[in-house]
């Protein structure tokens, strides 16, 4: 067994080998017309087959070109190309292929196993010259061919290039400097018609040679040439010097082309003039056809921004409006939208009136017509044309897309689209913050817009006061007929009919019976974050509101102090009206800091500081023991107010586990939570099991049941 073993390994080897010196050759392929040599043996991988995707993405092809497969395919050697579908494989391309080397194209034809009892697998790849592509090409799979036992690929690489000729393409006049090498094609070339009726074009490159291919069989230094309706091809100049400057204008001129066959022209060869037009504008241009065919010199004109000034480029650059973005003209940031765009996003305002928009560019679909920025998806009324141009105000940046479809004023509907820092956390979605018969305002928190983001922390981390903002709706406070909307360390919440200025966090308001507000004054913008006074009270002050009346110079601002109240969240509280200044205090449980409290018997908690009260008494009287499951499917049991026989001397217990007894009573009024601290029990690897329960107020959900926070191993 074993010789025999050792003999067949012998045996592949010897055919492999062979097989490679034969297989070799046929990568030598040579250009008929040029005689060119293409050594495609140079694309051959000596290490390891070349992978690319296939269709699917359970699908991979593994390919050698000139050589067989280093892996075998499906088990089997003598394959070039085979597709691998999950755990199986198929040989879709047997060596050697067929090559047709004709017309500049050159095509390796690969036949497989059996696709069907029709059809063999078939596989054709176009070598296609890129003088960039020098290392490691792969073959690209063009998709979805129509047959399903075909592909297609092609593979872009050096070795498919023959000789070239390239020429310096800067050029220097009066401390101004053009380089026209943006132009430049390199696996590729401009192809434009010489002139309407005539079949024939003109083909070229800019400061490099024709990339000879299918379609462009031009001469090795040809510049431009020219293909007529017989397919044949006539040197219209070579590539010689670098670009010049002739009376202000910058040109290309290709020489010495093919002979002149024109008698009456003095000239011996076919020359080409290219005059380029700076437009700072121009991109993505083509050269056009201007005259000189009958005098055996070709003249195209160019306008391109490439012709411009490098000098002239960057000044341009800099003043254009850059798109989607906006500087703040007091503190020089920019503010990027970009990662908004190329996204629906939708609005929906009461009645199912649902509008849709993108930011800073078109909507794709065609509910409304093309073009469409905003849309009334309803009956796909445009609301605004879209456009990049985002503006600056001080609440942060906005978009006003105007020119929608006609209203009943007879004027054109337009939307802005307002944009407001947000809450770090938070992820907001577009609110309506104000609607009109033909215009309205969408309103958008986010964190794009932020330069100095509110924490609603004091510097010293103590109180928090983020318990307190509210994303969905403001506090209001009614005094006398006028209201005042508050919100705390940020913008305020939609209002639907209320103007307040967008991005304030304070206003002030007059409501009248029909549901309208008038005398809408901004109170102030949240700017900073809360401040302790010199009684240690936490503040918050908004600025820069409207206009104050009593001093022109000054604008409204506002002051809010928090007073400790242990028994709720509160509300703020009207005071008064001073120096352009609203004052109003707010008695909050938020900022009473965390104090420890005790327990008594029967199950009664109570706040050491503020005898603030809590009777658990209710968790016993429903149920004596409640239970929680972990993840890992352990129970536990807890027994909190009731005797400790359940859980042997333990409110808390999980098998034999007991999990301690209770040790400290935390009331944390600043989290809003009471909390009660087990410790002492049962053994635990080296020290003993603890645990915690929170309790956390909430009117709506009766005795609740306990969840398992965490579990620490
Ligand atoms: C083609 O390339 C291979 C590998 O680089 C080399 O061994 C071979 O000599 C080349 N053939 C010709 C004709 O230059
Ligand atoms: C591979 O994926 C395609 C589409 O993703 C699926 O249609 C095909 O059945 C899959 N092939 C196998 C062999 O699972
Ligand atoms: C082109 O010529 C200029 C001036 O002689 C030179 O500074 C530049 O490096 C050259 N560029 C190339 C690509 O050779
Ligand atoms: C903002 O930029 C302008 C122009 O570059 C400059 O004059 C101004 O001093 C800058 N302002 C700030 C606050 O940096
Ligand atoms: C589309 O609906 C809006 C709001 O309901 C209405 O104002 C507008 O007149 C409607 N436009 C058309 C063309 O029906
Ligand atoms: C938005 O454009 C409309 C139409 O041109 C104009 O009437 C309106 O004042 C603009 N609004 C803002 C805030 O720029
Ligand atoms: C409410 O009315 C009283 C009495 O007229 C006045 O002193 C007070 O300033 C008013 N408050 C507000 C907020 O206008
Ligand atoms: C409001 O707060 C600011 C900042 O602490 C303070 O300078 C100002 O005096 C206060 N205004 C009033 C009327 O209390
Ligand atoms: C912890 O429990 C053990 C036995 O249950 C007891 O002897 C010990 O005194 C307790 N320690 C504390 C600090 O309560
Ligand atoms: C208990 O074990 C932990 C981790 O294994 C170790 O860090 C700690 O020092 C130990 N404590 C005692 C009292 O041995
Ligand atoms: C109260 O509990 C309900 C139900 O679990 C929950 O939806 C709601 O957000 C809770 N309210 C507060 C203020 O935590």
């Amino acid at each position: 067994m074993c010789k025999l073993n050792i003999l067949l390994f012998f045996h592949i080897l010897l055919v492999t080998t062979i097989f490679t010196v034969n297989s070799s050759s046929y990568c030598e392929v040579r250009e008929p017309k040029f005689n060119i040599l293409y050594n495609f043996t140079k694309l051959t991988n000596v290490v390891e087959d070349i992978v690319i995707n296939g269709e699917h993405a359970n699908e991979s092809i593994r390919i050698q070109l000139c050589s067989p497969l280093k892996g075998k395919c499906d088990g089997r050697d003598g394959y070039g190309i085979c597709l691998g579908k999950d755990k199986k494989e198929i040989g879709i391309g047997k060596l050697p292929p067929k090559i047709v080397n004709k017309l500049g194209e050159i095509l390796f034809t690969f036949t497989g196993d059996d696709c069907n009892v029709n059809a063999k697998y078939k596989v054709t790849i176009q070598m296609k010259c890129d003088y960039l592509a020098v290392n490691n090409t792969k073959p690209e799979l063009s998709l979805s061919t129509e047959k399903p036992c075909n592909f297609n690929m092609v593979w872009k690489s050096i070795v498919a290039c023959g000789p070239r000729v390239q020429q310096n393409c800067t050029v220097s006049d009066h401390g101004n400097h053009y380089d026209l090498s943006t132009l430049t094609k390199y696996s590729d070339n401009y192809v434009i018609r010489l002139g309407d009726k005539k079949p024939s074009v003109i083909i070229l490159n800019i400061c490099h040679s024709v990339i000879f291919q299918g379609g462009a069989m031009c001469q090795s230094k040809s510049g431009v040439c020219l293909r007529n309706f017989e397919d044949e091809y006539i040197n219209l100049g070579d590539v010689q010097g670098t670009p010049i400057l002739k009376n202000n204008e910058l040109q290309i001129e290709y020489t010495e082309g093919a002979i002149c066959k024109n008698k009456n022209i003095a000239a011996t060869d076919i020359k080409t003039t290219i005059s380029f037009v700076c437009d700072l504008n121009a991109m993505d241009t083509l050269p056009v056809y201007v005259k000189g065919n009958e005098e055996c010199h070709y003249q195209l004109t160019w306008r391109t921004a490439a012709a411009c000034s490098v000098e002239s480029l960057r000044t341009h650059r800099l003043n254009k409006p850059t798109t989607c973005a906006v500087t703040n003209p007091v503190s020089n940031l920019t503010y990027d939208l970009q990662s908004l765009t190329n996204k629906d996003y939708y609005v929906m305002v009461l009645d199912n009136v649902q509008y849709k928009f993108r930011v800073c560019g078109p909507l794709m679909d065609k509910i409304c017509n093309s073009g469409t920025g905003v849309c009334l998806v309803n009956n796909g009324t445009s609301m605004g044309k879209p456009n990049s141009n985002l503006m600056w105000k001080e609440s942060g940046p906005y978009l006003n897309y105007t020119n929608g479809d006609l209203c009943s004023n007879g004027q054109r509907r337009y939307t802005i689209i307002s944009f407001v820092c947000g809450n770090e956390v938070k992820l907001y979605t577009p609110v309506i913050m104000e609607e009109h018969p033909c215009w309205f305002m969408i309103h958008w928190q986010t964190n794009l817009v932020c330069e100095k983001r509110v924490k609603c922390i004091t510097a010293n981390n103590e109180i928090d006061l983020t318990p307190l903002m509210n994303e969905t709706s403001n506090y209001v406070v009614k005094v006398n007929g006028s209201e005042f909307h508050i919100n705390v360390c940020q913008p305020l919440a939609p209002i639907s009919y209320l103007m307040c200025a967008h991005g304030s966090a304070a206003c002030k308001a007059t409501a009248t019976t029909n549901n309208q507000f008038v005398n809408v004054t901004n109170l102030g913008f949240p700017k900073d974050r809360p401040v302790l006074n010199k009684d240690q009270q936490v503040e918050l002050h908004y600025f820069d509101g409207s206009p104050c009346p009593e001093d022109s110079n000054k604008k409204i601002s506002s002051n809010l102090t928090f007073f400790c109240d242990p028994n709720n969240k509160g509300q703020p509280e009207y005071k008064s009206y001073a120096n352009c200044t609203y004052i109003f205090e707010w008695k909050t449980s938020i900022t009473c800091g965390a104090v420890t409290g005790e327990w008594s018997s029967p199950c009664i908690i109570k706040d050491r500081l503020l005898s603030h009260e809590c009777d658990l008494s209710l968790l016993y009287v429903e149920h004596e023991v409640h239970h929680v499951t972990s993840k890992q499917g352990k129970q536990y049991s807890l027994n909190l107010c009731g005797d400790k026989k359940y859980c042997t001397d333990s409110a808390i217990c999980q098998g034999t586990n007991n999990y301690g007894s209770l040790a400290t009573v935390i009331f944390d009024y600043n989290k809003d939570v009471i909390k009660l601290q087990y410790s002492n029990g049962s053994k635990c690897t080296n020290s003993s099991y603890t645990s915690e329960v929170r309790f956390i107020c909430n009117e709506t959900v009766g005795v609740g049941v306990p969840n398992l926070l965490w579990v620490s191993t």
